[in-house]
Order: structure tokens, then sequence, then C-alpha cells
């Protein structure tokens, strides 16, 4: 009889705390109870992933951690959907095996497949890239054109990603695709400038997405914006070395989706080629790329501050007929700061499909080196817009 009545309230009491507190019920799921070794040697690749579909399988909240030590490991998927999408907590460090043998996916660490996934936990993703940016490195039969994605997001939503550290990736740092409601804050990203093709975030064919508090410096884009990408905004970001924060490559390949809603605010972009671009390529095929604001940004020392660039060809090999991106509603607002390059503004439109309704609002930028010779200007090509408020360089819109 007593030994019934401690039971019952023994139950009663799980009970109460269980439904009081439910990370009472949150498993931990640590590679290192999956055979890891966590010695920065081994490669723990299949370690993590065992965690990983042991966190996924199970019935309750769980926590996937990673915990504070130094893993090495190799291309290592992360899929989806879970019972319940477990929260990723990476505390420690992991770094990617360096050899390019090794990968057979567009990413390193890929997320796939996720509604309500959360990475955090202070920890740093090392791309170890430096041997893949040598492209006589390059296995014979792997493209290096497009090196893996230190953390690839595919179809992912309602998802955050945040207080994270990423180096060295070999390709880029984080690419989100075919994603939406994501929001990515609190990352330092760095690689070095001199690294080809490191841009800090790739987004493309995604909705609803916020960046916001991060710190990029790479050898590539700090954010980088391909087709099909409507409704995102850009907050508080500190960006360089690299080459700004870019629209585009737009117009490479055929049906590309169309771009629409993105805003950037509030950032910081020092020794950059770019600041604010938006490049399209030569002979592209049709799509448009539209509603775009740029607005309280700081420049110090950047090559081309305002940039609209429907030439782009970087490797100067491509055909000469005009880009049938058709841009539309752009507005830089309130853009102040240092230009590394006479011609601060740069608006370079379509022959064919001239840039519509850009506005340029209360533009402050004067030379990096006020001992320099040439005064600061602004170039027009095909575009159609006004300036208002303070223009300096004097606007070529009019
Ligand atoms: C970021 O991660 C660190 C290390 O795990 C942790 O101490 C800190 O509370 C986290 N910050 C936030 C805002 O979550
Ligand atoms: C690239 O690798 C090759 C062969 O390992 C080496 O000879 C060359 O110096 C490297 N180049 C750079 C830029 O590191
Ligand atoms: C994201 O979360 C919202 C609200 O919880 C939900 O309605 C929506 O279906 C989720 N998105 C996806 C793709 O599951
Ligand atoms: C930009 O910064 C200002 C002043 O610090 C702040 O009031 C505003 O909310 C910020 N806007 C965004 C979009 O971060
Ligand atoms: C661009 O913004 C305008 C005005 O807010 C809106 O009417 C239009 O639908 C937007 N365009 C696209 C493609 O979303
Ligand atoms: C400005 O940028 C140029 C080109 O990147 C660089 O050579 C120069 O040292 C920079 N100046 C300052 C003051 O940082
Ligand atoms: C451009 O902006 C105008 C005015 O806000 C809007 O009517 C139009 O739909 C926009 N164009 C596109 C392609 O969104
Ligand atoms: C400015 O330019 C002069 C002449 O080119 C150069 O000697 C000087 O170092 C530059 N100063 C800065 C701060 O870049
Ligand atoms: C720069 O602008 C000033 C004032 O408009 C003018 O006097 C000067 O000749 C210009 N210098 C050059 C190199 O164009």
């Amino acid at each position: 009889m007593a030994s019934k009545m401690v039971l019952d309230l023994f139950c009663f009491t799980v009970l109460v705390l269980c439904m009081a507190n439910p990370s009472l019920e949150q498993e931990i799921f640590d590679p290192m109870d999956f055979e890891a070794m966590g010695d920065g040697e081994t490669d723990d690749g299949q370690a993590l992933v065992d965690a990983w579909d042991s966190a996924c399988e199970h019935r309750a909240p769980a926590i996937f951690v990673i915990p504070k030590r130094t893993f090495l490991a190799g291309p290592a998927t992360f899929e989806g959907p879970c019972r319940v999408t477990p929260k990723v907590q990476i505390l420690g460090t992991v770094k990617a095996v360096p050899s390019m043998n090794d990968y057979y996916n567009p990413g390193w660490f890929e997320f796939k497949h996720l509604n309500g996934l959360e990475i955090g936990g202070g920890g740093t993703l090392d791309g170890q890239g430096a041997a893949s940016w040598n492209k006589t490195n390059c296995p014979p039969k792997r493209s290096c054109k497009s090196l893996p994605i230190s953390m690839r997001l595919l179809r992912v939503s309602n998802a955050t990603i945040s207080n994270l550290t990423f180096m060295n990736s070999k390709g880029f740092h984080i690419g989100l695709q075919q994603s939406s409601s994501v929001t990515i804050s609190r990352l330092r990203i760095s690689a070095p400038a001199d690294s080809p093709n490191t841009d800090g975030i790739h987004i493309s064919r995604s909705d609803n997405v916020m960046l916001t508090s991060l710190n990029i410096g790479t050898g590539d884009d700090c954010i980088s914006i391909g087709q099909g990408v409507n409704n995102l905004q850009i907050s508080d970001v500190t960006c360089g070395p690299g080459h700004g924060i870019s629209v585009g490559s737009l117009g490479k390949y055929m049906n590309e989706e169309d771009v629409s809603g993105v805003s950037v605010r509030n950032c910081t972009v020092s020794g950059t080629t770019n600041g604010v671009r938006i490049k399209t390529w030569p002979g592209s095929p049709p799509s448009q790329a539209s509603n775009f604001t740029f607005e309280d940004i700081i420049m110090h020392n950047v090559s081309n501050p305002i940039i609209i660039d429907q030439h782009y060809c970087p490797d100067h090999d491509c055909v000469v007929s005009p880009s049938r991106v058709k841009i539309q509603n752009v507005t830089f607002r309130r853009i102040q700061g240092t230009s590394n390059d006479p011609v601060a503004v740069k608006l370079m439109c379509s022959e064919t499909m001239a840039c519509e309704n850009v506005h340029l609002q209360d533009i402050s930028l004067i030379m990096e080196n006020n001992t320099a010779t040439s005064n600061i200007t602004s170039s027009c090509s095909n575009v159609k817009g006004v300036a208002v408020g303070l223009q300096n360089p004097e606007s070529c819109l009019y």
C-alpha cells in the first residue's frame, strides 16, 4: 500500500516536472557516444551522421551536440524530415578533411529537408580550404569550379542559424537554397582576401530570409544573392575584405527565376572591390530583378561603392549581346564614406533593357585618399531614374 503511494507520488511528481519543464525530456545525442574520436585527426564524419540520425529518429525533442573538442570530418549529410527536428549545438571546432578527393556533394555539411531547424552553440566550422584554392590540386574527376560549401542548407524552413564562426571554406561558407523563413545572425565568417570563390553567404531560390549581425571578410562576395530570391532583409553586416554585397550574378543560365524585394540596411563595407552591387551577364536570357533598397551604408576605401553592372564578365569570354535581365525599382539612400576609385557611382545598364526607377538619395562619397588628383564622379548608361538630396559625386541621373 505504502509503496504504491510512493510510486503514485513519484509518477505524479515526474509528470508535473515534465510538464513544467519540457527540457527535461530533451535527450542529447553526442557523436562521442557514436564512436567519434574527437582528436582532430580521425575522420569522425560517420559518427556525426550516426548521432544525427539517432537524434532525428528520436520521438521527443533532441539536441545534437558537437561537444567542446576538435573534430576532423569529411562530408556529412544531416537529413530530414525527422520525427522532431533536433536542435543543433556546435560547441567545439570541426575541421574539414582537406583533400578534395573525399568530397562528392555540393556541400561539406549538408542540412536537408528540415522544418524548424535551429543551429547555434558558439563553435567553429573550419573548411581548411587552403589546399583546394590552388587549382593544380584539383583531383582529375572533380570540377573544381564549385568547391564544397561548408554549410549547405537545402529545403529548410523556419530555421535559425546563429552564434557560430566559419573560416577558410573550400567553396562558399554558407549556401542557402530552396528554403523559406530563415534567419541567419551573429556569425563571424573569414577567409583570406585572395582566396577564390569563398563567398560568405550565398542565397538562391529562397523566400523570407533575414541576415543580421554578421561580420564577414573573405576573398569573394560577403553576401551574394542569386536567382529566385524574394523578400530578403540584410542588416548590421560588417563586410570586408572581399567583393562586397552583391545581387547576382544573374542571367548566366536559361530559365532563371526572378529576384525581388531585397533590402540592405545599416551595413559597413571596408576595403572591398565593390560596395553594394547588382551584376548580370551579357547575353543573358530574359528575367526580372526588382525592388531593391540599399540604405544607411558606410563605405571605407571601397573600389566601386555603388554599382550596377549589366556587362559582368569576369573571364572576358562572353557573347557581346546585351543582358536581358530587366532591373527596376532600385533605391540607394544615405550612402556615405570613401571610395578608392574616382568613379564612385556606376550605373551601367543593358542596352536593350534599360534600368528603370533608380533612385539615388543623399549620397556622400569622397575619395579615400584626399591627395589623389582626380575628382570623384558618377557614370550612367541606359538608366532611368532620379537623384534627390545630397549628391556627391554629382549624379549622372537627370
Ligand atoms: C553563443 O555561444 C556561446 C558558447 O556556447 C554561449 O556562451 C553564448 O551564450 C551564446 N550566445 C547566445 C546569444 O546564444
Ligand atoms: C599550387 O600547387 C602547385 C603544386 O602543388 C605548386 O607548385 C604551386 O606553387 C601552388 N601555387 C600556389 C599559388 O600556391
Ligand atoms: C513554418 O512554421 C509555420 C508556423 O509554425 C507553419 O505554419 C509552416 O507550415 C512552417 N513551414 C513549413 C514549410 O513547414
Ligand atoms: C539601423 O540602425 C538604426 C540606428 O542604430 C536603428 O534605429 C535601426 O533600427 C536599424 N535598422 C535596421 C534595419 O537594422
Ligand atoms: C515591388 O514593390 C511594389 C510596391 O511595393 C509592389 O507593388 C510589387 O508587387 C513588388 N514587385 C514584386 C515583383 O514583388
Ligand atoms: C585602399 O585600398 C587599396 C586597394 O585595395 C589599398 O591598396 C590601400 O592600401 C587602401 N588604403 C587604405 C588607407 O587602407
Ligand atoms: C516598381 O515599383 C512600382 C511602384 O512602386 C510598382 O508599381 C511596380 O510594380 C514595381 N515593379 C516591379 C517589377 O515590381
Ligand atoms: C595617398 O596617396 C599618396 C600618393 O599616391 C600616397 O603616397 C599615400 O600613401 C596615400 N595615403 C593613403 C592614406 O593611402
Ligand atoms: C576637380 O573639381 C574642381 C572643382 O569643380 C575643378 O576646379 C578641378 O579642375 C577638378 N580637377 C580635375 C582633375 O578634374
